[in-house]
């Protein structure tokens, strides 16, 4: 008789922020479907709003967890297995999508995985490249962290350097907000810049070590605009990024040194950024490194991550208990 794996398909659940997002994986990699409520209730307020966002989750769950089980063109019974972020994230966020997971398992008898929020932005690096093995360099670039680990195995991580202040997403929106630019910024942000000239010489921030500061930038940009109220918002745009940009590609390169890793995978909302992935090709292609960047729509929030985050962590743990807190704060490697 042949040994043949049972197909297993993983729902997962995404609300720490300001997407409800739900997914259906099976078997590793294989994304059946993957729907993403962007919330707009926040444009209006030029930034995430933590009450409304748990509200707008809660009008969102469950038509968004049903369109992706039709999406996917499963049944309520052909789910094995339940994955949800429990942490980090806005605490009224999670606390809606995380028990309402564990609530769903329960109901359907089947096993509840928790996954933080990080795990998943690194696991989309495995959808965008199925065949993807560790040990790889890793950073994750997104609106409220900025880590750069080693993948030392999938769910091992070593922490070598994360930000001492804004996160790298959130200087982006920082920074568009200050050039008028709706929210979230950091993609208008990065249209505009596409128009302009990098001619403005902003500081490239770096706080010694493989630590990450991105504020000293955002003020920066503050000041210029302030003695400068007619200078071109592209220029502006274009040179704020080129530094941010800067500041990623020399720290991952110091990494790659030091580590002597010759795979590096970036991941994260700030990972969609065309400009960034220009720059970090041109340094793989001086460091001799094999690239890896996920599709646009696995960079930014999903959920599609988090089913596959929570497969991997289930062959190799088990279940999660139901009585898993929600956690507003919690960084990768350090454990
Ligand atoms: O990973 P993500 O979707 O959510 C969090 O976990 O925070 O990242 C969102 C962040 C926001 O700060 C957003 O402005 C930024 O990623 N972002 C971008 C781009 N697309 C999203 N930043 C620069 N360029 C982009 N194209
Ligand atoms: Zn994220």
């Amino acid at each position: 008789m042949t040994s043949h794996r049972p197909a297993r398909c993983c729902l997962g659940i995404e609300t720490s922020c300001d997407e409800t997002a739900a997914s259906v994986v099976c078997d590793r990699t294989g994304v059946r479907s993957n729907t993403v409520l962007s919330q707009l209730v926040h444009a209006e307020y030029g930034g995430v709003v933590p009450e409304l966002a748990a509200r707008a989750h809660m009008q969102a769950i469950v038509p968004v967890v049903e369109a992706a089980l039709a999406g996917a063109g499963v049944a309520w019974s052909d789910l094995t297995l339940i994955a949800a972020t429990n942490a980090p994230g806005l605490m009224g966020a999670l606390l809606v999508g995380l028990p309402f997971a564990k609530a769903l398992g329960y109901a359907l008898d089947i096993p509840f995985i928790g996954v933080n929020h990080l795990e998943g932005h690194l696991f989309a690096l495995r959808l965008g490249r199925p065949q993807l093995q560790p040990p790889l360099l890793a950073a994750v670039l997104s609106g409220g962290h900025t880590e750069l680990l080693v993948v030392e195995d999938w769910c091992r991580y070593t922490l070598l350097g994360s930000t001492l202040d804004d996160a790298c997403g959130e200087a982006f929106d920082k920074a568009a907000k200050l050039l008028g630019l709706p929210y979230p910024g950091g993609v208008e942000l990065e249209k505009l810049g596409r128009t302009g000239r990098e001619v403005i010489d902003f500081p490239v921030p770096d706080p010694g070590g493989l630590d990450f500061s991105f504020s000293g930038l955002k003020t920066a940009v503050l000041y210029f605009l302030r003695d400068h109220p007619d200078a071109g918002r592209a220029d502006v745009a274009a040179s704020f990024q080129r530094a941010a940009v800067e500041a990623i590609t020399r720290r991952i390169e110091q990494a790659v040194r030091r580590t002597g890793l010759k795979l590096v995978g970036v991941a994260g909302g700030v990972a969609a950024n065309a400009y960034l992935g220009e720059r970090l090709a041109a340094l793989a292609q001086r460091c001799g490194f094999d690239l890896v960047i996920p599709p646009a729509h696995y960079c930014t929030d999903n959920a599609a991550m988090i089913a596959a985050a929570g497969l991997e962590r289930w062959d190799r743990f088990g279940p999660s208990s139901l009585d898993l807190p929600a956690a507003a704060r919690s960084a990768l490697g350090g454990d």
